[in-house]
């Protein structure tokens, strides 16, 4: 088939490459000259493991092409998705903006009838206001012809898109026509090969399924998050609760860690927006309410813990970050919990080492008067931020900090304290190799000398 993506983002460049390893021509619409450039290099514009190297393939291969001109993008192209970003209004609602300009867009350029879709994440109701800017701007060209819009939510992961992609757990359709149903159905054929997973629905439900799915995973962490908080004054150790819970089946196993609070692009943003859209609904979202209080609350716990090991006192300490990405696997900075700890380690004056395996350059562009002063240090090395350090929190829990060599660490740093947000570690273990261990929702574990300045 021939495709067009609008956007070049997380989900925009991921589908256009899937969609072109699959055999698909896709052309792919991208307004920022910067990503472009990057783009016609064959550079992937964000980190995302797998998929530069793919990206290269199908350019080579003449399947994938990039373009500033959404009239260029649009010509001959069967199926047209929208994967522009809709980030968080004043108000916490989604922003369409960039939605609705395309839709504006395609009513001024489409010459003949295709299929569009959203894939943008959006509320109810946005395939209905985008259909209408599209037929209104067919109407004004004399142009008569119908177009469908149906919706098709992406459930990609950042960290594992690809892979997500390829093998989607479901695959989310919400459309009108049966004529739809099918177009899609037979694009996405070749990703449900062995296991039929294609849900067909209204395309109301499909826009709220992406915005349910979100909030509800964002429940379960925040839920376990508050767990932690109780069992930590209980001296129950979460990790063992959650092996406990998520046993259940009906529990599970995903999406029950508890941790230093979720970041990112879709959870703090998505329930915000559901948050309005209940409120504009005359409904109490209680419950979501209580997520979003919970994490913001959660992504200031390590300071916390940091700040009452030294006992107030942080001017002029040292301490070593590890991790700054809003999960492993990324760059991306979005919401992540490192950014609030920062904030407040540097404010306390404290020093900061840092070190993340792909976002320490989007730490220094945030933080430039920190890195300028030398307030804040971001290194290539693990070790080498340990050295000296008064503490070592790990943030992001990145493979490689797994199995550190927690000999070296202890010979480096002052005083061997590690600040676990993620609940990587074993305590024993820590205890055993000379640490003071403090994770979440676990007894502390080992003797605590370090309070004196
Ligand atoms: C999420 C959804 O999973 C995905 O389906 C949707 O398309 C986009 O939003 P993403 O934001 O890439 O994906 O990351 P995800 O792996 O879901 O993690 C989100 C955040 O939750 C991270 O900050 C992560 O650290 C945190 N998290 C996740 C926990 O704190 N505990 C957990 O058990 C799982």
């Amino acid at each position: 088939m021939r495709l067009c993506v609008i956007g070049a983002g997380y989900v925009g460049l991921v589908t256009a490459t899937c969609f072109a390893e699959m055999g698909n021509q896709v052309m792919c619409v991208e307004r920022d000259p910067f990503r472009l450039a990057r783009l016609a290099k064959g550079q992937a514009p964000l980190y995302e493991p797998g998929l530069e190297s793919m990206l290269q393939d199908q350019v080579a291969a003449g399947r994938l092409g990039f373009t500033a001109s959404l009239a260029e993008g649009i010509d001959r192209a069967d199926v047209i998705f929208i994967a522009v970003g809709t980030p968080s209004g004043e108000d916490g609602s989604a922003d369409l903006s960039h939605v609705l300009e395309v839709a504006e867009e395609l009513g001024a350029g489409l010459k003949r009838p295709c299929l569009v879709v959203d894939k943008s994440t959006v509320p109810v109701g946005t395939a209905e206001r985008v259909a209408d800017r599209i037929h209104s701007g067919l109407a004004a060209r004399g142009l008569g012809f119908r177009v469908e819009v149906a919706s098709n939510p992406e459930f990609l992961k950042e960290g594992s898109a690809i892979e997500d992609f390829m093998r989607p757990d479901r695959v989310v359709i919400g459309c009108e026509s049966p004529e739809a149903a099918e177009c899609l159905r037979r694009l996405y054929a070749p990703f449900l090969r062995n296991h039929d997973r294609l849900l067909v629905m209204g395309l109301r439900a499909a826009e709220f399924t992406k915005y349910a799915a979100n909030a509800f995973l964002a429940t379960k962490i925040s839920f376990m998050n508050e767990m932690a908080g109780i069992c930590a004054r209980l001296e129950v150790d979460i990790e063992e609760v959650r092996r406990g819970v998520g046993s259940d089946k009906r529990i599970g196993t995903h999406f029950i860690y508890a941790g230093c609070g979720y970041g990112g692009s879709c959870f703090p943003k998505d329930v915000r927006a559901l948050i309005r859209t209940a409120e504009q609904e005359g409904i109490e979202p209680g419950i979501l309410r209580a997520v979003e209080a919970r994490n913001a609350l959660q992504k200031t716990l390590l300071y916390q813990s940091v700040r009452e090991h030294f006992n107030g006192f942080l001017k002029g300490r040292v301490i070593a970050l590890w991790g700054l990405a809003f999960k492993p696997g990324t760059d991306d900075l979005r919401e992540a919990p490192s950014l609030v700890l920062l904030e407040a380690l540097l404010q306390a004056g404290a020093r900061v080492r840092a070190h993340d395996p792909v976002a320490n350059a989007g730490v220094a562009a945030r933080f430039p008067r920190a890195v300028e002063t030398g307030q804040l240090r971001l290194d290539d090395s693990p070790y080498e931020v340990t050295d000296g350090a008064d503490a070592l929190v790990l943030v992001t829990e990145w493979k490689q900090f797994r199995q550190p060599n927690f000999e070296r660490i202890r010979g480096l740093m002052r005083m061997p304290v590690i600040f676990d947000g993620r609940n990587l570690y074993e305590p024993e273990q820590l205890v055993e190799s000379g640490f003071v261990y403090r994770g979440v929702g676990r007894p502390q574990r080992g003797h605590c000398k370090a309070t004196a300045a």
